[in-house]
């Protein structure tokens, strides 16, 4: 049994749709969640810098002593997870498109994939479209993310974002769309609309089941008698504190 918390990151409050999963599942876990948004959008940022980012986002958890890292954004796991794996000598669980699933659910239409332009060039995710990618269209979403970080999950000004960025996919019979960005599974109700009603995917419940599994091989899980969550931010506190605790009671529906 391990009291400590867990450290949480991403490029803002995005990871906050996965430490909803993983609070649901882990209800007597301790999480520090740290948003970079300083930095934020990673999506468009190259590799290195990327890593870079990340790494230093990992310093500020380890000062909470925390018994394992989170990386609850798509961009970030793909750009970082090797390396902070082989620097780092605690558990480093990360994310990736939920593609797997919607793939098994595939009834022989096309799969969209939403994420960040850094997470669909990369290697990780050439890798698991040579693996699930059968039907998968990839839609790289610069701009997506920032609606989430605002606070706005629905109205006009999405909606017309959503239709001109889903246009090229809107046309084809679509089984499935895949949230590649943690940020997209707040923004699910509109994107649904806007690509006429599919069955959406997100690799949350996946990445805090994982977690758990880690927790408990490796004997960390805690026993305490409730948990609970810190927020912290590089940015602009006053404004994204109180949208990170309105966010963890968003309902999401997918
Ligand atoms: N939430 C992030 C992800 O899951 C990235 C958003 C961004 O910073 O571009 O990919």
């Amino acid at each position: 049994m391990d009291l400590r918390p867990i450290g949480v990151f991403d490029s803002g409050i995005g990871g906050i749709s996965l430490l909803r999963n993983m609070r649901a599942l882990l209800p007597k876990e301790r999480f520090i969640y740290y948003g970079d948004e300083k930095n934020a959008p990673y999506g468009t940022k190259t590799e290195e810098e990327i890593l870079a980012l990340s790494r230093r986002d990992v310093d500020f958890l380890l000062s909470f002593d925390v018994k394992a890292v989170v990386i609850a954004c798509n961009t970030a796991t793909s750009a970082a997870a090797k390396s902070l794996r082989s620097e780092l000598s605690l558990p480093v669980i990360g994310i990736e498109p939920a593609l797997k699933p919607a793939q098994l659910s595939r009834r022989g239409g096309a799969i969209a994939v939403l994420a960040t332009p850094a997470t669909l060039r990369q290697s990780k995710f050439l890798k698991l479209m040579e693996l699930y990618g059968e039907g998968a269209i990839p839609v790289p979403c610069p701009g997506l993310m920032e609606f989430a970080e605002k606070g706005i999950t629905q109205g006009k000004e999405l909606d017309d974002f959503l239709t001109e960025l889903l246009e090229p996919v809107k046309s084809l019979s679509l089984d499935g769309a895949v949230l590649g960005c943690t940020h997209y599974s707040f923004l699910a109700g509109a994107i649904r609309k806007a690509l006429g009603g599919v069955r959406l995917f997100d690799g949350n419940d996946g990445t805090a089941r994982q977690l758990r599994r880690v927790l408990a091989e490796r004997q960390l899980l805690s026993d305490a008698q409730e948990g609970s969550v810190q927020f912290y931010t590089s940015g602009d506190a006053e404004s994204a504190l109180p949208l990170m605790e309105k966010l963890l009671a968003y309902p999401i529906e997918l």
